[in-house]
């Protein structure tokens, strides 16, 4: 089964994605986590990467539909994958599509959250990730049990750079899912919308729900 997570920046995406990929078994491939681990280890894709990044900007189509599919070349994803920040727009989404059809799959779920920009903003702004195994926590609607480490393994929390608020403002602006790449899948007739803002529990179970 191959699954796109849709929604706009903060919608909670990459935390359902966390949470399906226990319950399903699914591979959780996300092009934003592909794209920090380049910049952290300073690699020449990192240093270009964080030049849109730290703008609020997508980084170009033919760099990261090359990254994706290098990606999903590998063993792990031959069977299945949950794509969480990939596609940003219909030119992706082909992409994704063809390599998917060369192998003999296509993408079987597209799952639309959506939330309002103002607890977009809150949500970014209260965001903290796990340095050491990426697991997500909010200051406020998720808080790890003690402040600044993580439950799961004890790593340190950050909050990322590109979650400033101008930087945050420039993301609402430029980075929601666009109408065509939604009709893209509507007319695909894999498209599911759930309403985002409700509690994490909630959501995961629309979401498990609309998985089947
Ligand atoms: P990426 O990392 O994909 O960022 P994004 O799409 O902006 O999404 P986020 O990771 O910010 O939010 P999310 O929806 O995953 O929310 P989360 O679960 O963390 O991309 C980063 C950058 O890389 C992009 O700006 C771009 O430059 C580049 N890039 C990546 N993919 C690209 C592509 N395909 N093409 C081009 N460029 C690309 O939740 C947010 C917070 O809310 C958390 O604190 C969480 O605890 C909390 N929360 C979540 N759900 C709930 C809830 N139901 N109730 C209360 N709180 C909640």
């Amino acid at each position: 089964m191959f699954v796109v997570l849709l929604g706009p920046p903060g919608a909670g995406k990459g935390t359902q994605a966390q949470r399906i990929a226990v319950a399903t078994k699914l591979v959780h491939i996300s092009t934003g986590d592909m794209f920090r681990e380049n910049v952290k280890n300073e690699t020449e894709l990192g240093k270009l990467a964080k030049t849109y990044m730290d703008r609020g900007d997508l980084v170009p189509d033919e760099v990261t539909i090359k990254m994706l599919l290098e990606r999903i070349g590998r063993d792990d994803a031959r069977a299945g994958a949950m794509f969480d920040g990939f596609p940003r727009n219909v030119v992706q989404a082909q992409a994704l599509d063809e390599a998917l059809a060369a192998q003999g799959g296509r993408i079987d779920h597209a799952l639309l959250i959506s939330v309002r920009d103002d607890e977009l903003i809150a949500r970014l702004g209260g965001r903290w990730i796990c340095r050491n195994c990426g697991k997500l926590y909010h200051e406020r609607n998720d808080p790890p049990k003690a402040e600044g480490v993580c439950d799961a393994c004890g790593g340190e929390l950050y909050q990322r750079d590109d979650d400033k608020a101008d930087v945050v403002a420039a993301r609402l602006e430029k980075q929601k899912p666009p109408v065509a790449l939604i009709d893209h899948y509507r007319t695909a007739g894999v498209l599911t919308e759930i309403d985002g803002e409700r509690s994490l529990d909630a959501v995961t179970a629309s979401l498990l729900e609309a998985l089947g």
